[in-house]
């Protein structure tokens, strides 16, 4: 949800904003723009598109400075075009301002703003931060500083706003409440992101930003204030990325990376917790709050999204193992209706980036209600680890393309090892359950593998249904998440439509939708559902449907009933999402890559939501 890059050292500050805003590209992708101060003047190239169409417009022009500002959006206020693209002017032309976040009182200032003279060039709150800045600076005759820190006090929103001042040429001056900034500490310079991508050729030292503070960055200091002004000493951790992480590797997208990433990131997820031969499992930010998990009355799962339907097949797999009463909740719907949380309630927050807005929010809103916070989540050190109790890694690495894929799946495998362990130690599992379970989970990377041999077979079925124009999925039990997932991925990045129902469902209203142009998509892996659902899809076929089903290998049934089936291995039944949203996520890559769609960057999305 906008990307920023800031810049001040020694080095040439264009080539490595304009760099860190191709690795940001995937938080916002509809302008791009960059302000470099060049002999006390600031020259500021903005243009609506990708940052290739920046890098075109700049292309010849002297770009020299050792001090700038980059920003790739994604447009909340006022239409993605030249004029609302970032970076953004005070009147005066000396103060350029890129913002991450949304200024939500901006509409009352601007107004007041426009009755003291101010004239505006566009539409969005963030040019309002610029001219208010430059007013308040004015009116009360003092730094730039001490300005910031009035207007902060004066706008409600969230936001990262980095600020380049002609009158300040030797600092960059940074703020953040609720969006995330992290700082690369290099020799005689720093580099500001909104996360670590950008950075991690430069340097491996980072400091992450606290909501509230202020950091005032020259080239050969960093001085970071909290909001009564005391400094404070920054918090230096190291990078744990590889630069690799975060490139294609030889792959035409990252969504297939990722996708084909994903026996290796759920191995990941698993390493150092799960050793089934001695019968272990060790999940450490669990281990505290152990009592509060085998005590919890409820537990309420909060997230959006797929990180949402992660939650729902945890709330089959706790359910079953733990026994504990489970509730999954949209974060944006629960936290704004004065939810009850009573004690002894856990939340489980799971998000692959930790700063989705609507899930922070709800997780905040549950921990002043007593709740404790557990957080799933796969970017180490984002907001969400950091304002929960405790919580578990998901180790996907970096998730570039913007449909989640290796997240979806690495947060199902810490999920299932949370139920796992906590119905064992709870009592509900047996000890034979429980071992079986281990065993199974530890075979679940080379099913994956397997899943992924089909890619060229899943291509050809994507091949045959790419000019539909409507979808339905359906699955029972654990697949009716898997059924959800399956339709948002084609959503996503192939703009086909295309729903999730459980199949039990589909005779109570979308049955009256089948017919020989709409496939229907079945995830019919053998498990207790698996007669009910053999007769969902004879329902279907009975009214000439087109039938696609996810089987498990040698089920010649189906294979004979359907149109076209994709064979998956079998495995537990709590283990099946895991293997069965593969071929769901390779059809979807696969009719976007053929209808000529970027799949990484489906319009109108944007990683990392850090609007409400
Ligand atoms: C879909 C997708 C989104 C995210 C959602 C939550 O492919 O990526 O639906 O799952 O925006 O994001 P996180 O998990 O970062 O909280």
């Amino acid at each position: 949800m906008c990307g920023i890059v800031g810049y001040i050292g020694n080095r040439q500050a264009y080539p490595v904003i304009l760099k860190g805003l191709k690795r940001l590209e995937y938080r916002g992708y509809d302008s791009a723009g960059i302000a470099l101060l060049q002999e006390g003047q600031l020259a500021v190239h903005k243009k609506q598109g990708k940052v290739a169409d920046l890098e075109e417009l700049v292309a010849g022009k002297r770009v020299q400075a050792n001090i700038g500002i980059g920003h790739t959006r994604w447009a909340t206020h006022g239409a993605p075009n030249d004029i609302n693209a970032h970076p953004h002017l005070s009147g005066d032309g000396k103060l350029a301002i890129v913002h991450n976040g949304i200024i939500e009182n901006y509409a009352s200032i601007k107004k007041d703003l426009i009755q003291k003279g101010h004239r505006f060039l566009g539409d969005t709150d963030s040019e309002v931060i610029a001219h208010f800045i430059e007013e308040i600076k004015r009116q009360n005759q003092c730094a730039l500083e001490e300005a910031i820190r009035l207007v902060l006090k004066r706008i409600v929103g969230a936001y990262v706003i980095v600020i380049l001042d002609c009158d300040n040429p030797g600092e960059l001056i940074a703020v953040r409440k609720g969006s995330p900034l992290v700082i690369g500490i290099g020799k005689g310079e720093h580099f500001l992101a909104s996360d670590a991508s950008p950075i991690i050729e430069y340097t491996q030292e980072v400091v992450y930003v606290n909501d509230y503070e202020i950091a005032i960055v020259r080239p050969d200091e960093l001085v970071l204030k909290n909001s009564s002004n005391e400094v404070q000493t920054p918090y230096i951790q190291k990078l744990d990325m590889e630069l690799a992480s975060i490139e294609k590797d030889g792959y035409d997208y990252f969504m297939q990376k990722e996708i084909f990433e994903q026996p290796q990131r759920i191995f990941d997820s698993l390493r150092g917790r799960l050793n089934a031969q001695k019968g272990r499992l060790t999940l450490g930010g669990l281990h505290q709050y152990m009592d509060a998990f085998i005590q919890a009355n409820r537990m309420v799962i909060l997230a959006c999204g797929t990180s949402w339907h992660a939650g729902l097949v945890a709330e089959y797999m706790i359910e079953k193992m733990a026994r504990i009463p489970v509730e999954v909740e949209y974060a944006s719907e629960f936290r704004y209706r004065d939810p009850i949380i009573n004690k002894g309630d856990v939340i489980l927050a799971i998000s692959q980036s930790g700063e989705t807005a609507d899930t922070l929010v709800a997780i905040e809103e549950a921990k002043e209600k007593g709740a404790v916070v557990f957080g799933v989540c796969n970017v180490v050190g984002a907001s969400i680890p950091r304002v929960s109790h405790a919580g578990a890694y998901t180790h996907a690495g970096p998730e570039i393309g913007v449909a989640s894929t290796k997240a979806f799946t690495a947060q199902l495998t810490v999920l299932v090892q949370i139920a796992i362990k906590v119905g064992y130690e709870k009592g509900t599992l047996s000890p034979s359950q429980y071992f079986n379970l281990l065993h199974a989970l530890e075979q679940i990377p080379d099913k994956v593998a397997e899943v992924l041999k089909k890619d060229q077979e899943i291509k050809e079925i994507a091949r045959k249904y790419e000019g539909y124009k409507d979808f339905l999925f359906l699955g029972r039990g654990y697949n009716f998440p898997v059924a959800l997932e399956g339709a948002l991925k084609l959503k996503e990045v192939s703009y086909i439509h295309a729903e999730g129902y459980p199949a039990a469902e589909m005779k109570h209203g979308p049955i009256a939708l089948v017919e020989e142009s709409l496939p229907v998509v079945f995830i019919a892996t053998r498990d207790a559902h698996y007669s009910k659902i053999v007769s969902n899809i004879q329902e279907v076929k009975a009214r000439n449907g087109k039938v696609i089903a996810v089987v498990n290998e040698g089920d010649d049934t189906l294979r004979e009933l359907v149109d076209d089936v994709i064979a998956v291995p079998e495995t537990e039944e709590a283990l099946a999402p895991l293997v069965n949203v593969i071929p769901l996520q390779l059809l979807a890559y696969h009719i976007g890559v053929l209808k000529n769609l970027d799949v990484d960057k489906p319009r109108n999305l944007a990683k990392s939501v850090t609007v409400e």
